[in-house]
């Protein structure tokens, strides 16, 4: 409801989608391993706080990820490089395998805290334990405490804007 009493006009999932792409992101792909191995491309992502560190991803209901973070609470955040973008392609394709299959056709170890796959050749890794989630319109906001964090040996990283992957310009 606006000030004047009137009910504020409801933005189209469309014209959302759109505004929202034209904010330059960083791409992720969210990880959980055990009995719900699944990974799933995301950049509705951020740093939450540093002491202690938490981040938060953005998980819609309707996500396979959705359940598998509920139900397993530990996840990891693999931050992708300039050259992950068929990576990234492959874990937002909902034809792709579920369960360990989805993992064959993937270079990835096992995260010494959490067991979710780490993906090589990251830029950086985060494992974390789900700390709190909040419902929030069609999605879940997870947060979650960092228990590990490594840096890889890439520099240049994976963008989303304007609906297509981009990679940072080098210098
Ligand atoms: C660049 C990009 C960013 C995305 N970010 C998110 C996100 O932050 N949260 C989300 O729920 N889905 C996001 N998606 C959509 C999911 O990756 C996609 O729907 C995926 O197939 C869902 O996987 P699942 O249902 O198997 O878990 C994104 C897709 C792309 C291409």
């Amino acid at each position: 409801m606006s000030s004047n009493g009137r009910m504020t006009p409801t933005l189209a999932p469309a014209s959302m989608r759109e505004v929202m792409s034209q904010f330059a992101t960083g791409v992720i792909v969210l990880t959980v391993g055990g009995e719900h191995i699944h990974g799933m491309t995301a950049n509705a992502f951020s740093s939450v706080s540093l002491e202690p560190p938490l981040l938060l991803c953005c998980v819609s209901h309707g996500a396979v990820m959705h359940r598998a973070v509920s139900s397993e609470r530990r996840f990891a955040v693999s931050i992708m490089g300039a050259d992950q973008e068929p990576l990234a392609r492959y874990f937002a394709d909902k034809e792709r395998p579920l369960g360990p299959a989805q993992f064959e056709p993937v270079d990835w170890r096992p995260g010494p805290r959490t067991g979710a796959p780490l993906l090589q050749g990251s830029l950086a890794w985060l494992e974390c334990e789900l700390s709190d989630s909040y419902d929030s319109g069609d999605h879940s906001i997870f947060i979650g405490r960092v228990l590990n964090s490594t840096r890889g040996a890439g520099q240049d990283g994976l963008l989303f804007f304007d609906g297509r992957y981009r990679r940072t310009a080098a210098g």
